[in-house]
Formats: C-alpha cells, sequence, structure tokens
C-alpha cells in the first residue's frame, strides 16, 4: 500500500510517500525558518500564504523522488491538527482535493499522533505491535506530553505542560541569550563541551496541584512547568554586570539546558517506575537534543527498559510520520473523512480516524 501524505500544520511545508507503512519513497519539507527568523517566531498569514506558494513544488518533489506515478497512490493523508488555522487548511483542502482527483480513500491525521509513532519509522524498530503498551514522550515547540499507548488509538495522557512546552523553553531562552530563532540547536551547539556547573542552578518547578479543572485528571508529578526557567534566565542575565562572554554565555545555555532536560528524564523515571511499561519511545523536534538523547540512553539503562529514539530526519515536522500514522488508521467509510474539518487545538488524545486496535 502506498500513501502520500501532506502535512502543513506550521511553518514546514512537508510531502512524503510511503511504503507499506514503514518504507519511506521520499520526505520532502520545504522549512520556512529563514522567512519567519526576522520575526523572532512564526507568522500565521506568512505561513500559511507560503504552503499556498510552496505545496505545489513539494509534491512533484515527492513524487519524483519516489519514482511513482499517481495511479499507484492508494491512500492521501494529512494532518487536519494541532497547529495554525490557516495553515493546516492549506494541506488538509489539497489532500481532500487530491484524494477526490484521484478517487482514493483521505485520512486525517493528528499531527501529535505523527511524533507519537514517529520512532518506528527507523529500520532497525521493532513492529508497533509487538510494543504495546510502550511510553510515548512528544517533546516539540508547541507539546510536551507523556501518553501511555495501549494500541493503536487507545491512550491516555499521563502528563503535560501546564504552561510553555519544552521546545518553546529552549526557544525562549535561546532569544534572550542573543541567539537565533529557532533557538533549540543553538543551544544544544552552544552547550556541547560547556561546562554547565559554572552556570547559575536553574529552577526545577514541580507542578503540585492544578488550580480548578487545569489537570483534567492527570497526575501532577508528571506534568511540566517551564515558565519560571526563562523568567529565571531573564533575571539572571538581568543582574550580571556585563554581558557573559562566549564562555560564560555557552555555561549558562548548558546550565538551562539541564534544567529542561532535568524535568524530562523526571517524568519519564516516575511514568515507568511501577514496573509495567518496558519501552520509552520518544518524538518531537526537541529530540533532537543531544544532552537529552544522552540522558534518555542512561535512564533506559536504569529502568531497564528499551529505547525507541526518532530517526533525525522525522523528528521535526515531516509528513513521513503522518503517512506511518494513516497506514495504521483502518479502513474508512468511503467520502466520511472528507467531512473532517482542520481543529486547530485537536488533543493528543482524540481518535479521529485511528479507532482504537
Ligand atoms: O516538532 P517540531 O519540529 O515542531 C512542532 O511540532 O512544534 O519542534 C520544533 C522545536 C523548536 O522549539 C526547536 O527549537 C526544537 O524543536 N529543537 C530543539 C533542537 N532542535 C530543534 N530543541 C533542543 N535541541 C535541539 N537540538
Ligand atoms: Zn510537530
Amino acid at each position: 500500500m502506498i500513501i502520500l501524505a501532506i502535512e502543513t500544520s506550521c511553518d514546514e511545508t512537508a510531502v512524503a510517500v510511503l511504503r507499506d507503512g514503514r518504507t519511506v519513497l521520499s520526505n520532502v519539507v520545504n522549512s520556512q525558518v529563514a522567512l519567519h527568523g526576522p520575526y523572532g517566531g512564526v507568522v500565521p498569514e506568512v505561513a500559511s500564504r507560503r504552503h499556498v506558494e510552496m505545496l505545489p513544488l513539494v509534491v512533484d518533489e515527492a513524487m519524483a523522488t519516489a519514482g511513482i506515478g499517481w495511479a499507484e497512490i492508494d491512500v492521501v493523508a494529512a494532518t487536519h491538527g494541532p497547529g495554525l488555522a490557516s495553515s493546516l487548511l492549506v494541506g488538509l483542502s489539497a489532500a481532500k482535493g487530491l484524494a477526490l482527483r484521484l478517487q482514493k480513500p483521505f485520512i486525517p491525521v493528528n499531527h501529535l499522533h505523527g511524533h507519537m509513532f514517529s520512532p518506528f519509522l527507523s529500520p532497525g524498530a521493532p513492529d508497533v505491535f509487538d510494543v504495546f503498551p510502550f511510553l510515548s514522550l512528544v517533546v516539540s515547540g508547541g507539546h510536551t506530553c507523556l501518553v501511555r499507548v495501549d494500541g493503536v488509538g487507545r491512550f491516555r495522557l499521563l502528563g503535560q505542560t501546564v504552561d510553555d512546552a519544552a521546545g518553546e523553553a529552549f526557544d525562549k531562552g535561546a532569544n534572550l541569550l542573543g541567539l537565533g530563532y529557532p533557538g533549540g540547536a543553538e543551544i544544544d551547539r552552544l552547550a556541547q563541551g560547556a561546562d554547565r556547573t559554572l552556570g547559575p542552578r536553574f529552577p526545577r518547578t514541580r507542578v503540585t496541584n492544578f488550580r480548578g479543572t487545569a489537570g483534567g485528571g492527570l497526575d501532577p508529578e508528571l506534568c511540566f512547568s517551564y515558565s519560571g526557567l526563562k523568567t529565571a534566565l531573564l533575571l539572571h542575565l538581568k543582574r550580571l554586570p556585563a554581558p557573559p562572554d562566549a564562555a560564560a554565555k555557552a555555561s549558562i545555555a548548558a546550565a538551562y539546558q539541564e534544567a529542561i532536560v532535568d524535568a524530562l528524564i523526571e517524568r519519564c523515571e516516575r511514568a515507568l517506575q511501577d514496573g509495567e511499561l518496558r519501552v520509552l519511545a520518544v518524538g518531537g523536534g526537541v529530540s533532537l537534543n543531544r544532552r537529552l538523547r544522552e540522558r534518555l540512553a542512561a535512564l533506559a539503562v536504569t529502568c531497564g527498559v528499551r529505547l525507541l529514539l526518532t530517526e533525525p530526519a522525522f523528528c521535526s515536522d515531516n509528513a513521513a510520520m503522518i503517512a506511518a500514522v494513516a497506514a495504521l488508521c483502518p479502513a474508512t467509510p468511503s467520502g466520511a473523512s472528507l467531512a473532517v474539518d482542520i481543529v486547530p487545538s485537536l488533543a493528543i488524545t482524540a481518535v479521529d480516524w485511528l479507532g482504537g486496535v
């Protein structure tokens, strides 16, 4: 079965062609990072206009790289949430149009499920059906979630951030340090080889209780809070008598990174404590972070669990992971999926077309 998937939930125009749920025939990503860099963040209308311009070119390139003809496509898939409304609309509308033209089924996919199942795209990864139940850590620019995955479409959210996402903490910290946008990779680079003990001791905020219904029944100890961290960095930088030199800045970056990573490791360890979940699968842009990968590897040894990291090519937003989820979806009632609209705030536990296998 060959699936063509489109992903335009944020600032990447991405198209992939996947065979049999695993073999990536093409995975083309047109990043808008340079376009939004000067604004220090993604400008939604600029992003959607660029998606409109780029999508036909990216589709053509994905088809040419895959070396297949239109008649060979069996299913068309696209992200329908969560993400920027005007960006989601571009990819979703194009995918529906393509499915109608090709007279093939259309499958709407939850972007977060893409990150959740992206570790299984690695050549050495086990079959996903052999590892249920597993613990999924999704760490991206907009989300930080711990999910227990009992089956395809059978998810239980264990914890999530109550304010900034881990990627947001990296990006805001990088901004304060005068690094480029998005700053996660810059902090990672700067922290390499730096002495983090020379930097400040940043707070490790614990979530002790929820106000009102904000927690939605989650265990606060498995939740994250990163907004105080950037404030601590801001205050630290303000108190310095002079701007830090290169070595001092690298130490601050390394200490800041360690605080973000510590919280992720601590919550994973807690979620794995009862010994029931034997596999930890990690996806999302922040999972590119080298220190996080190192610490996760050590944690897996300590807890005696199997660690599945996502291949670098599938960590940041891409369409191969969207196709991989579509491949897990049961056959859809013909035409019904074409009525599915964008859902900008789609929850990680929303199952849509995944059913519950
Ligand atoms: O998954 P992703 O591409 O987009 C979302 O769905 O949000 O994640 C983007 C995030 C950004 O915040 C970026 O700074 C972060 O991933 N990121 C990193 C690294 N590379 C990208 N964070 C830490 N270390 C990195 N090496
Ligand atoms: Zn993402």
